[in-house]
């Protein structure tokens, strides 16, 4: 994590601004949502250099009806270029050198509509004043910044909850709005409190200078609402395609919506099958063993050899590249230790030897306590500090991140992991084995779901928690253990989408799911990791190899 002196001083802010096409397309959705007649009084909560402001002069059919004018920017020397770009403008306007965490705590004011592009800053880099504001916001909006990690939730919130209703909004927003966990508050509030919600979607490289994929989120203050969601995507050349669905209260994420409506009911109607069941009900995933310090309490077979740690060490799966296929056999642990990766997991266990009365052993402890390792958190709260707790393996493996997809492996070595690959076993009395399982897996159903249970990060990877892999939907087929030995070879040749189609032929040949409805679970699946893929363009830009290194490191 970077601390405040390795940051910009413009990124410390979120000092971002946002051109001029994007402003203009901001104002366009405001003009759409606000009622056709009557004066206006319009709330930009951090308004850099003023672009909106600027783009607000010269959208003449809204600056005609504007009254006031509230432009909020903390920051001193921005502040005054946009009392600048305000110069001779024919209506009344404040810009006021504050946060608007503390003004919206505070202000008994309320707008016609609000626009803008709120800070992106990390928690640890919001100041302690907005901090301690921050609650006090929340508590007065009626929405909870319980694990809130950015400054662009709360700044949107204090200016949307100083909306009169009617009052219409319209704010670029990062993608995040629609899956993080942090945003899930928001989007329940949203729902519950505006109409007319409406993303609009543009491609990666759309604007100049915006290198991410640009979300603008709209809508109106109502009363008495339905909610619904209308999703706009727009492509490089200007064209657009929108869908809308009714919002329900049942899903936290909203990465359903970015389905248009067949698609998501093929998916409703997949679960409803009667083969199709949650991951959670045939096996049983957890995050693995946790160390506290994995580059000291893992280590290489001359690591192993050199300090005599026979005894302690129990064979590792490092990262999830050196399991190739759908199995992690003895040959791919013979690969993996002659890669020279870190392939020992040092397990120095109540019932082993006493590490401390060997030599070399003793010389290795010694190493981890010159690095400080017994006052790190994990390795101070057990006794001894190199006792490593709950040493466990799973008959199947799952890695926390995944490019493409996650891939579940069948553990045929009894390997452990760390942290970064769950271990999984089979539920007493499961339908399938753990092969069928693993066959069965890397279907375009299993892996629509895993795209709308998950989460992207940067470079579009897609993380699963455990309580999100449990929820997976995925076909119980017995007879798919038998798939195994065709479909694993595919696996090791990097043919992962050979993978999926193969795996999607035989539950249509099995009979488990309609090929009509698989094409368009197929078709679903693909929009979705295409989106993720692309959502960071330089990450996408790099071939997977790149990526995988990324990933390893
Ligand atoms: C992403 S920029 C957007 C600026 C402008 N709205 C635009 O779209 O060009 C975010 C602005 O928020 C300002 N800011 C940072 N912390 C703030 C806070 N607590 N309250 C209001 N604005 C803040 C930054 O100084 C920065 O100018």
């Amino acid at each position: 994590m970077k601390t405040r002196v390795e940051v910009s001083a413009q990124k410390l802010r979120g000092g971002f601004y946002t051109p001029e096409p994007l402003v203009r397309h901001c104002l366009e959705r405001l003009r759409v949502l606000l009622p056709p007649r009557g004066e206006i009084d319009l709330i930009e909560p951090s308004a850099g250099d003023g672009a909106f402001l600027r783009g607000l002069a010269s959208q003449s059919s809204l600056s005609r009806r504007m009254r006031r004018l509230v432009a909020i920017e903390p920051h001193e020397l921005e502040g005054r270029k946009c009392r600048r770009s305000l110069t001779g403008i024919p209506f009344d306007s404040t810009v006021m050198g504050a946060s608007a965490i503390e003004w919206g705590a505070r202000t008994d004011e309320l707008f016609e509509a609000a626009v803008g592009n709120p800070p992106f800053v990390r928690y640890q880099f919001i100041s302690t004043a907005d901090r301690a504001e921050i609650p006090k916001l929340g508590e007065r909006a009626g929405v909870s910044f319980a694990g809130v990690s950015n400054l662009w939730l709360p700044v949107l919130v204090a200016a949307l909850s100083r909306l009169r209703p009617g009052g219409a909004f319209s704010f670029v927003v990062p993608t995040e709005l629609l899956t993080g966990l942090a945003a899930s508050q928001l989007r329940g509030w949203l729902r519950n409190r505006f109409e007319e919600l409406r993303i609009d979607l543009f491609p990666s490289g759309s604007f100049p200078a915006v290198l991410q994929e640009v979300a603008v989120l709209s809508g109106r203050a109502g009363q008495n609402i339905a909610p619904v969601l209308t999703i706009a995507e727009h492509d490089r050349r200007g064209s657009e395609r929108r869908w809308t669905h009714a919002l329900d209260d049942e899903h936290a994420s909203w990465t359903r919506y970015l389905l248009d409506p067949t698609q998501l009911a093929a998916f409703d109607r997949a679960l409803n099958e009667p083969a199709v069941v949650r991951l959670g009900s045939l096996a049983r995933f957890q995050v693995s063993i946790v160390t506290g310090a994995n580059d000291f309490f893992t280590v290489t077979d001359d690591e192993r050899r050199r300090f005599e740690l026979d005894p302690w060490a129990k064979p590792l799966l490092p990262r999830i590249r050196h399991a190739p296929g759908l199995a992690y056999t003895e040959s791919d642990r013979a690969e993996t230790l002659r890669s020279g990766a870190r392939s020992w997991l040092l397990d120095f266990a109540a019932d082993a030897p006493d590490p401390r009365r060997r030599k070399r052993p003793a010389a290795y402890l010694r190493s981890g306590e010159k690095r400080g390792l017994p006052d790190r958190y994990k390795c101070r709260i057990r006794e001894p500090w190199f006792r490593v707790p709950h040493v466990e393996r799973g008959s199947l493996l799952l890695s926390k991140r995944s490019h493409r997809y996650p891939r579940v492996i069948v553990n045929e070595t009894a390997a452990y992991t760390t942290d970064t690959i769950y271990r999984g076993t089979m539920r007493r009395g499961a339908a399938v084995t753990a092969n069928g399982l693993s066959a069965s897996f890397h279907s375009s159903l299993t892996l629509l779901s895993a795209e709308l249970e998950g989460r992207s990060f940067g470079g579009g990877v897609l993380e699963l928690v455990p309580s999100e892999i449990e929820r997976l939907a995925v076909i119980a087929a017995p007879q798919a253990a038998a798939w195994i030995g065709r479909l694993d070879p595919l696996a090791r040749d990097g043919e992962e989408e050979v993978v999926v189609k193969m795996t999607d032929q035989a539950l249509v040949a099995a009979g488990l799911l309609d090929p009509e409805l698989l094409d368009l679970l197929a078709g679903a699946r693909h929009d979705l990791l295409q989106r993720r893929l692309v959502r960071n363009s330089r990450q996408a830009e790099k071939p997977v190899a790149a990526m995988d290194r990324d990933l390893a490191a």
